[in-house]
């Protein structure tokens, strides 16, 4: 049996950390599953880190089942959480119905994860209500950039402040299992952690949210451009292939690589006839 949301609400309430990471590929969540991680997201982050647009907006339906599937065949213990995508769930009931279960049923995943707190309430209502699990987004919704005028740390007036409280609420109110809090001030990320009965989740928030979450190319130094400020590179995996790369490339045009234990052999005098 996978973690379920039962379990993530008994974490927070014993105190216990919660950790949630992004994966994308089959072979990434396996390892990230057999690591003990009991949420794995998805995220539409995946337009960025792998497929390499400049925001996530571009990112579809299509995009996100297809990686979400592989990242369902990698885990067996964690819940893999599945993220919405842009205009997925802003077009109508019936298709932002549609697109949840398209996560469930084609994907297989155990939940989905939409942004936005008091506007997107109903919606997070009515898909709770079919019976689908959800993770809320609130703080820097990167589906939002435009109007949000870049990646800023949100929520840094009283006002602001008010809203992202209120945001938090709603969420938990329409049935949310737990709430994301991206690029959040740390002391209003612990005050809506303490607020809230359901699981907040951090990234740019602080220590004193129940669990944080990373995207995995950021923690394992997969780029060597840019590092953002809310992560920690826990290894340096770009520096590691390209060396890795190189030493390839040598021994391919030294001729090291392959050696006789790479490859299988007959006696040569069976083709002496050819
Ligand atoms: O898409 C994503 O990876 C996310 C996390 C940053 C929370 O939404």
């Amino acid at each position: 049996m996978r973690v379920t949301i039962a379990k993530i609400q008994e974490m927070k309430q014993n105190g216990e950390k919660i950790v949630m990471l992004t994966a994308y590929d089959y072979s990434t969540a396996k390892i990230v599953d057999e690591a003990g991680v009991p949420l794995i997201l998805v995220g539409d982050t995946l337009g960025m880190v792998v497929l390499g647009y400049e925001t996530t907006l571009r990112v579809t339906m299509e995009d996100m089942l297809h990686h979400t599937k592989a990242v369902v065949r990698g885990s067996s213990q964690a819940m893999v959480i599945g993220d919405m995508p842009f205009l997925t769930y802003q077009l109508g009931e019936s298709e932002t119905l549609r697109n949840a279960g398209r996560f469930m049923q084609e994907a297989g995943c155990q939940a989905v994860k939409l942004e936005g707190g008091v506007t997107v309430a109903p919606t997070v209502k009515r898909i709770v209500d079919s019976g689908i699990p959800i993770m809320g987004h609130i703080g820097l919704t990167p589906q939002s950039i435009y109007q949000l005028s870049g990646h800023r740390v949100q929520g840094k007036t009283p006002d602001t402040a008010k809203r992202l409280l209120d945001d938090a609420l709603a969420l938990e109110q329409a049935g949310a299992f737990a709430v994301v809090l991206e690029l959040v001030p740390a002391p209003l990320a612990k005050l809506i952690t303490s607020r809230l009965k359901i699981p907040t989740i951090g990234i740019g928030a602080g220590p004193y949210c129940d669990g944080q979450v990373q995207v995995i190319h950021d923690m394992l130094g997969l780029f060597t451009d840019f590092v953002p400020k809310h992560s920690k590179q826990y290894a340096k995996l770009a520096v590691d292939i390209k060396s890795a790369v190189a030493g390839y490339i040598g021994e391919v045009k030294s001729g090291t690589f392959p050696g006789p234990e790479h490859g299988s052999t007959i006696d040569e005098s069976l083709l002496k006839g050819l």
